[in-house]
């Protein structure tokens, strides 16, 4: 099986999970519609599956133990989906699709896109408690694992990225390392909690903790550049988000700055060190997760 197949297979997983997980609140129809046509709108859910891999590598492996990661994981894509229904706001990137579809506030209106987004970050660390509560997972890796995704979901990671993103458009000569912070943290900082908390959850020790991070920081960063580097090369149909969007707003970008070879280089090298991180493991997760390494530099969309 590809990387790609195997990833859209453990991807379904996470779909099947997320589509019950906000029905049994009271959630006023009109927000849990903009809500679920976010979350269900298809993805492809790298962030939730890379815990779910790194925990599949480093834990127990079986099927309770992966049932018991999932609403933890699920999480992650519950903020991942506010982070992008926000970035697209006119606000922000003033983007009009996204995952092939129509932009949340495009679809309903900007204040109900503001708030699905409110909701789902919300539910997010309902779900991250649940994987303790309900799924029997140690209190202690869990509350761990809560708190580096707070740090890497809030100002001083994602949001602050974002922040930094728009402080930067406009802006020419960003200095190359200034830009390689702030993909670190829009981009970086919640792929390299997803892989964090996978190995927290495991029950992991630090060496496996701290490989994991390293992993993921380096994934992170790559993972950007390519999007950078996709506004540009690709289309809009596969993309399903408007390409060319970062120059039409002056965002700075690795192509913008160091040109689409050089990003593709330095993309390629991040990549690299990412996979010296996975040489202590063996087994079938560890080849995904190197195959996974090497599609976040292939992938066209
Ligand atoms: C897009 O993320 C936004 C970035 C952080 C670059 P993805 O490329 O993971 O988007 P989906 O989840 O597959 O739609
Ligand atoms: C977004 O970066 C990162 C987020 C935290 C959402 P981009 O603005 O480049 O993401 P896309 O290209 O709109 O998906
Ligand atoms: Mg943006
Ligand atoms: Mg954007
Ligand atoms: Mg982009």
């Amino acid at each position: 099986m590809t990387v790609k197949a195997q990833l859209a297979e453990r991807a379904l997983g996470v779909e099947t999970f997320l589509s019950g997980c906000l029905r049994d609140r009271s959630v006023p129809e009109r927000l849990l519609s903009a809500m679920e046509y976010s979350l269900l709108a298809g993805g492809k859910r790298l962030r939730p599956v890379l815990t779910l891999s790194w925990a599949g590598m480093l834990g127990p492996g079986d099927a309770d133990f992966a049932d018991a990661i999932m609403p933890f994981a699920a999480a992650l894509e519950c903020i991942h989906t506010y982070s992008l229904i926000h970035d697209d706001l006119p606000a922000m990137d003033d983007d009009d699709l996204r995952r092939g579809r129509p932009s949340n506030h495009k679809q309903f209106d900007e204040a109900t896109a503001i708030l699905a987004g409110d909701g789902l970050l919300t539910e997010a660390f309902g779900l991250m408690s649940v994987a303790s509560m309900a799924g029997g997972l140690p209190a202690n890796h869990v509350l761990r694992a809560i708190s580096v995704m707070a740090a890497a979901a809030g100002a001083g990671g994602m949001v602050g990225g974002q922040a930094v993103d728009m402080e930067f458009t406009g802006r020419t000569g960003v200095p190359l390392e200034e830009l390689k912070e702030m993909h670190a943290m829009k981009t970086g900082a919640l792929i390299t909690a997803a892989c964090e908390c996978g190995a927290i959850l495991a029950g992991a020790g630090e060496t496996d903790v701290e490989n994991a991070r390293e992993f993921g920081r380096a994934v992170g960063v790559a993972f950007q550049i390519v999007d950078d580097v996709l506004d540009v090369v690709g289309d809009t149909a596969t993309l399903g988000k408007p390409a060319g969007s970062d120059e039409a707003m002056g965002k700075a970008t690795y192509p913008s700055l160091v040109g689409l070879d050089r990003s593709k280089e330095l993309a390629a090298g991040y990549v690299g060190t990412a996979l010296e991180r996975l040489a202590p493991y063996t087994g079938g997760d560890r080849e995904f997760l190197s195959g996974l390494a090497r599609y976040i530099v292939d992938r066209v969309n």
